[in-house]
């Protein structure tokens, strides 16, 4: 089941060409199962007709603060009553001026005002009118207040011009949606993840590396962060982006994961080691490029990596550390010994042939209360699973 299935959001749409993009939000939304209700600014109904959104949703778009069909004629408090988020996408420069300062002139910033639930504003402007100062104040009152702000993004403007402005995409919004609805099962907990694969060189050109994507270790990075974890991600080398609200350091070798891990393992909750850690180095790699020579193949003499996680699971105070493994055969057998042998409360155990670089991905977990599968999914979904099962485990009983 999807993340937002049957979650009731209000989308609210003001007037700029982004308004367009509304409807591919209202449409992922709808998709996903959410119950939408669609409201409207008078200038955003001269970008996009209101039967589209009200087509797309399946029911009435609001506009009008006199309704006389919201039976007590009171849509600015209505409206909102009961919604369990009102996400404002596109947030012109003008309605956020106005959101800053308590307007509530037409029925969406009436209702903005009026809400009893969480506010999430997609910002959507030409470049010049989000760098000016009068923005970034309503924009920093408005963080301050609590709303959440999501973009913009940088790219080509509609008005020709190219900057930071640009609305996030509905994907993103979307992303964002999930987060703040997300139950915060990890709240005021500290996680520490290692993701991707180390590089271990043997010249400045050449080395040992693996085919981890990170994207297993990203998404459980962005599942801890949007259950209310402080997350640091440490990771080797990928060309993935940083999930929101995480901070990334970014390391190269296994010895360097290692040194960034430990020296944030103390005050650490949770450390969750997902990152496929190359077993050995190249001893005495070259500072050059090492020269080909016909007929001769050098020799490369391998000295064994340090265990991250044994090393943090064996600290005095451990976080609760939770392992990764990924067998091509016997997953169990292999599995059980591995998280025995690290001393490890959790261990996640997928098919390395199914888990490397995919989107999708199938884990086992292995804890002392036996097993517990979670059928193939996006890794970001499985993350999520995990996330929870680690909150139960913390749970106090
Ligand atoms: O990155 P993706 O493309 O999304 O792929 C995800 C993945 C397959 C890499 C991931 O799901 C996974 O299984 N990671 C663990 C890979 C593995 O088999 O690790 P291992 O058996 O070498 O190590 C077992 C555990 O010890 C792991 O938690 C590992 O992070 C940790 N370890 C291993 C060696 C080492 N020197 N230090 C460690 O901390």
């Amino acid at each position: 089941m999807s993340e937002l299935a049957s979650r009731r959001i209000l989308l609210g749409v003001t007037g700029g060409v982004a308004a367009y993009k509304a409807a591919e939000l209202a449409r992922l939304l709808v998709k996903a199962g959410a119950d939408v209700q669609v409201v409207m600014t008078e200038a955003a109904t001269r970008f996009v007709t209101p039967v589209t959104l009200q087509a797309l949703v399946g029911r009435a778009v609001l506009t009008d603060m006199w309704d006389a069909s919201v039976p007590n004629n009171m849509a600015h408090i209505e409206a909102s009553r009961d919604r369990e988020i009102v996400v404002v996408a596109p947030a012109t420069a003008g309605f956020l001026a106005k959101l800053a300062h308590g307007f509530a002139d037409d029925l969406l910033s009436a209702l903005c005002l009026a809400r009893e639930c969480p506010l999430l504003v997609a910002p959507a402007m030409n470049r010049q009118m989000w760098e000016h100062p009068a923005t970034q104040r309503n924009v920093a009152t408005l963080r301050a207040d609590g709303v959440a702000v999501v973009g913009p993004a940088a790219g080509d403007q509609a008005c020709g011009e190219t900057g930071l402005g640009r609305m996030s995409e509905p994907a993103d919004i979307y992303a964002e949606l999930v987060a703040l609805l997300a139950p915060k099962t990890l709240a005021g907990k500290r996680v520490l993840v290692t993701a991707g694969p180390t590089f271990e060189p043997i010249d400045t050109v050449r080395g040992i590396t693996n085919l981890s994507s990170g994207k297993m270790g990203y998404a459980v990075a962005q599942a801890a962060a949007e259950a209310g974890a402080e997350v640091t991600l440490v990771s080797g080398p990928t060309a993935l982006p940083t999930p929101p609200r995480v901070a990334r350091v970014d390391v190269t070798t296994a010895r360097e994961m290692r040194d960034a891990v430990l020296a944030r393992a103390p005050g650490t909750d949770i450390f969750i080691a997902v990152a496929a850690v190359a077993d050995y180095h190249v001893v005495g790699a070259k500072d050059h490029k090492i020269k080909k020579r016909a007929g001769e193949a050098p020799t490369l003499t391998l000295a064994e990596n340090p265990d991250i996680l044994g090393e943090v699971a064996s600290l005095p105070r451990p976080p609760f550390c939770v392992g990764f493994a990924a067998e091509t055969e016997n997953l169990r057998e292999y599995a059980q010994a591995k998280r025995k042998k690290k001393g490890i409360p959790l261990l996640a155990a997928n098919l390395a042939q199914e888990a490397f670089g995919a989107d999708d991905n199938a884990l086992t977990l292995f804890d002392d209360h036996g097993e517990h599968v979670l059928p193939r999914a996006p890794k970001i979904r499985l993350a999520r699973e995990l996330v929870g099962h680690i909150a139960r485990m913390l749970a106090p009983r």
